[in-house]
């Protein structure tokens, strides 16, 4: 089989967990590192021996997919390009940041037969998706409650640090739209999709950016459970996130990725507590592995604190939907549900606090 030929596009602080993932994996080749400002593509070129270019059309001919490592905002119009090109794209996180350009590269890649995959790593930590199994398939009751903690910390520095940080247009927002988005793509994920948000959104710390850099909403999920986000990147020195999970049967607690408590009931012997007849589905009985309390890595405080063992499996499982012609595990149209709720989080707080459908 001929490796996949990728360009990585943008050559910032995510690029290197792509090019390091990209030289591991099998059936994959760093063809090109491109970057509108040519030092950063020359540098890249330089530690990763692969061609450097300013734009992709010096070099349409000699890949096969791209990787889109550039502002949020700009995914959608350098993924269609790459699309009417006949090349499959892989976008950073968000997909893009409004609904439209986001549909309009989901089409776009759909009707051009290219595969288009959205990273969101997390999606591929195991302990993450035990409890999403456990939830989805009624070992931990009917679902009541889910939460999400992402109260991390930016300085102003972080946010001088590039022309597009903290504005609307390229960003798209601040710590839900480009910290937050994974843990509400988690709940969203292990709960079942988000129905309702009613949200207070602020800037409460940081003096010069255009987004929030606190928001808390109230949520009802498609299945009736109830839920929190928090969101933030102005608590110093930035927690590590949380996922709190609670069904009729009891906990899962999940932070940075790791399973930190898991006290359910499967039996349900304990459940009397609620009064006569709620125990009568038989449940499935999972056996979970809680984890040493070890710490681990979490880009709370420090952005360039990020891991790459899940986008290395995310990048892995997409050179191998293009290989198999399938869809990758997270899709375009997959990564609409964390954009479309924070969207409406955004909505519901610049109308002081109304219940926004999702
Ligand atoms: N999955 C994750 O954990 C994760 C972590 C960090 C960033 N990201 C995402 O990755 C994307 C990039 O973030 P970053 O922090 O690396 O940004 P960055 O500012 O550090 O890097 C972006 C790079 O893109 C280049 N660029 C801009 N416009 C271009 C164009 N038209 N053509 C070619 N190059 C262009 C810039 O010169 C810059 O070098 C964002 O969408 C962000 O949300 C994801």
């Amino acid at each position: 089989m001929n490796s996949i030929r990728i360009a990585v596009v943008g050559c910032g602080a995510i690029h290197s967990t792509h090019c390091d993932a990209i030289q591991q994996i099998e059936g994959a080749k760093l063809a090109a590192v491109v970057d509108e400002v040519p030092e950063r593509a020359a540098a890249a070129s330089q530690k990763y021996g692969a061609q450097a270019a300013t734009s992709l059309n010096e070099i349409w001919d000699e890949i096969d997919a791209v990787h889109l490592c550039v502002p949020s905002g700009l995914h959608h119009k350098i993924g269609m390009e790459a699309a009417l090109h006949g090349k499959h794209v892989l976008s950073e996180k968000p997909i893009d940041v409004s609904i439209d350009a986001a549909n309009s590269l989901i089409k776009t890649c759909r009707t051009s037969g290219v595969k288009l995959g959205v990273v969101s790593q997390h999606r591929f930590a195991n302990d993450i998706q035990q409890v999403k199994e456990a939830a989805q398939s009624g070992a931990m009751g009917r679902l009541l409650e889910g939460d999400m903690y992402n109260k991390w910390y930016r300085s102003q520095q972080y946010y001088d640090s590039g022309d597009w940080r903290g504005t609307w247009q390229l960003d798209g927002g601040g710590c839900l739209m480009n910290q937050g988005v994974h843990y509400v793509d988690m709940l969203q994920w292990i709960m079942g999709g988000v129905k309702s948000v009613q949200a207070q959104v602020r800037t409460q710390a940081h003096q010069r950016i255009e987004v929030e850099d606190i928001a808390n909403a109230l949520l009802e999920f498609n299945n009736g459970a109830v839920g929190v986000i928090q969101g933030s990147t102005s608590v110093y020195p930035g927690m590590a996130e949380r996922l709190e999970i609670h069904g009729l049967y009891g906990t899962a607690i999940i932070e940075a990725d790791r399973l930190k408590v898991w006290k359910v009931d499967a039996e349900g012997s304990q459940l009397g507590l609620y009064g006569d007849g709620v125990n009568k589905q038989p449940t499935p009985k999972l056996e979970m592995h809680v984890p040493s309390p070890e710490s681990q890595p979490t880009g709370a405080g420090d952005p360039t604190a990020i891991w790459g063992e899940q986008h290395r499996l995310q990048i892995e499982d997409f050179v191998r939907a293009i290989a198999d012609g399938r869809d990758p595990f997270i899709t375009g149209e997959m990564a609409l549900e964390p954009l479309k709720i924070i969207l409406a989080i955004y909505k519901s707080g610049q109308l002081g606090g109304q219940v926004i459908e999702v």
